[in-house]
C-alpha cells in the first residue's frame, strides 16, 4: 500500500491530464494506493500546508480531452534560489522536502520539462525522496526520449496554422512568414514546416544566411509561383546572432519578433509583400492529440509500475515504438536537438525546402 503524489511542472502542454488521469487510474485501479495532486508544482509543496488535493477515479474521465494541467503548473522560481520580497533569492528546497513528508508520501511522480526535472531531481537526491519522472514539453527537447507530452498537439496546431496560411498566401501572392514555439530546438518548426508544405524553414540548428532564403523565393517566382511559406522557429536568431524573440531570465517576457525580422528582410530583399504571424502560446493549448492522449496513458501507466518496482530516480521514456526507462540523470544530460543527420533534415532537403544553409 502506497501513497504517491503527482505534479505537473513548468510551461503546460496538452497531455498532461492523459497522463494524470492514468496515473491515477492505474495506481488506484490496479494497486489500490492513495494518490494526492500536488498544486502548482513544486510551489504547493513550500506552502503550509501544502496545496493538495486528493484524486479519486470518479470524475477524471474527461481528463483525456483538457488541455493544460488540472493541478497548475509554474516556470518561475528556481527553488534554490527563490526570488523573495526586496529582490533577494532563498533556498526553499528544505520547504518542498517538508512538504513531501507532511503529505506522508512514499513517491513522487514529477511531470515536467529538463529543467523542471533536473530541480526535480536535486531536490530528490537530497532530502531522499522516491522520484519517477514522466517527460513533457512541446519543444521536444528532453534528453533520452524520442517524443515528450505535448509535443504532438503543438505540431498539429503549427501544421494547421500553415494550412490556413497557405491558402491566404495564394490568394494575395504573399510571402507568409509563420514564428513557431521551441524555445532552444527546432522540432515544432521543422516536423509542421514539412507536413504543411512550407517552402523555407529556418531552425536554431541550422546557421541561415538570408541571400539563400531570398534566392528560394526568386526561384519559386520564376516559376511562377507567386506564393511563399515560410516556417521559422522563435529560437532563430538574426544573421548578426541578435536574439530577437525576448526570454527574460525568469522566462516572462515573451512577445516573438524574428519572424518579423525575417519577413522585413524578405520583402526588402525580393520585393515580395510579407506578412508574419507568430503562433505564440496557442500551440499549448486546445485539446490534445489521439497521439498525446495516447503517449500519456501509456506514461502515465509506466511511471506507476516503475513505482511498484522502487525503481527510482528514473523517467519513461519513448524508444523504437516502446516504453522504456531511464535514469533521470542521462535525460538531463543530453540535451536533444534536431539531429543534422537524422530522416527529417534529410527528408526537407529531398523536398527542396530551403534550410537556409549553402547545402
Ligand atoms: O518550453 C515550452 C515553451 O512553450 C517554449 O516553447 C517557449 O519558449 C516557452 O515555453 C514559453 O514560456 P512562457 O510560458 O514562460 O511564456
Amino acid at each position: 500500500q502506497k501513497r504517491i503524489g503527482i505534479l505537473t511542472s513548468g510551461g503546460d502542454c496538452a497531455g498532461l491530464n492523459a497522463a494524470i488521469r492514468a496515473v491515477v487510474h492505474h495506481a488506484i485501479g490496479t494497486y489500490g494506493w492513495e494518490v494526492i495532486g500536488i498544486q502548482e508544482a513544486t510551489h504547493g509543496l513550500m506552502h503550509r500546508p501544502p496545496k493538495s488535493t486528493r484524486l479519486d477515479i470518479e470524475g477524471i474521465d474527461q481528463l483525456l480531452l483538457q488541455g493544460g494541467t488540472i493541478l497548475g503548473t509554474t516556470n518561475k522560481g528556481n527553488p534554490f534560489a527563490f526570488p523573495m520580497a526586496g529582490g533577494t533569492f532563498q533556498d526553499r528546497s528544505a520547504e518542498i522536502i517538508a512538504g513531501y513528508h507532511e503529505l506522508k508520501l512514499d513517491a513522487l511522480v514529477g511531470i515536467g520539462g529538463d529543467g523542471s526535472l533536473a530541480i526535480l531531481r536535486r531536490i530528490a537526491n537530497q532530502g531522499n525522496l522516491n522520484l519517477v519522472a514522466i517527460p513533457k514539453t512541446i519543444d521536444n527537447d528532453v534528453g533520452a526520449t524520442e517524443l515528450s507530452i505535448g509535443f504532438d498537439t503543438a505540431t498539429n496546431i503549427a501544421t494547421e496554422a500553415l494550412d490556413r496560411l497557405h491558402f491566404t498566401a495564394a490568394s494575395h501572392s504573399r510571402v507568409m512568414v509563420l514564428e513557431v514555439m521551441g524555445r532552444d530546438a527546432g522540432h515544432i518548426a521543422l516536423s509542421a514546416g514539412i507536413a504543411g508544405g512550407a517552402d523555407i524553414i529556418l531552425i536554431p540548428e541550422i546557421p541561415y544566411n538570408l541571400d539563400n532564403v531570398a534566392e528560394k523565393i526568386r526561384q519559386r517566382q520564376a516559376q511562377g509561383k507567386k506564393f511563399c511559406l515560410v516556417m521559422v522557429s522563435e529560437a532563430v536568431r538574426t544573421e548578426l546572432g541578435d536574439q530577437v524573440t525576448q526570454i527574460s531570465q525568469q522566462g516572462e517576457d515573451r512577445y516573438g519578433g524574428i519572424g518579423k525580422y525575417i519577413a522585413e528582410q524578405i520583402a526588402t530583399r525580393t520585393g515580395a509583400e510579407s506578412r508574419v504571424t507568430v503562433l505564440g502560446h496557442i500551440q499549448r493549448g486546445g485539446i490534445p492529440s489521439p497521439a498525446d492522449r495516447l503517449l500519456g496513458t501509456v506514461f502515465g501507466v509506466a511511471a506507476v509500475n516503475l513505482i511498484a518496482e522502487e525503481k527510482y530516480d528514473h523517467m519513461v521514456a519513448w524508444k523504437n515504438r516502446e516504453v522504456v526507462s531511464v535514469p533521470i540523470a542521462e535525460a538531463i544530460k543530453t540535451y536533444r536537438n534536431v539531429d543534422l543527420h537524422g530522416t527529417l533534415i534529410k527528408t526537407a532537403r529531398g523536398m527542396g525546402i530551403c534550410l537556409g544553409d549553402d547545402y
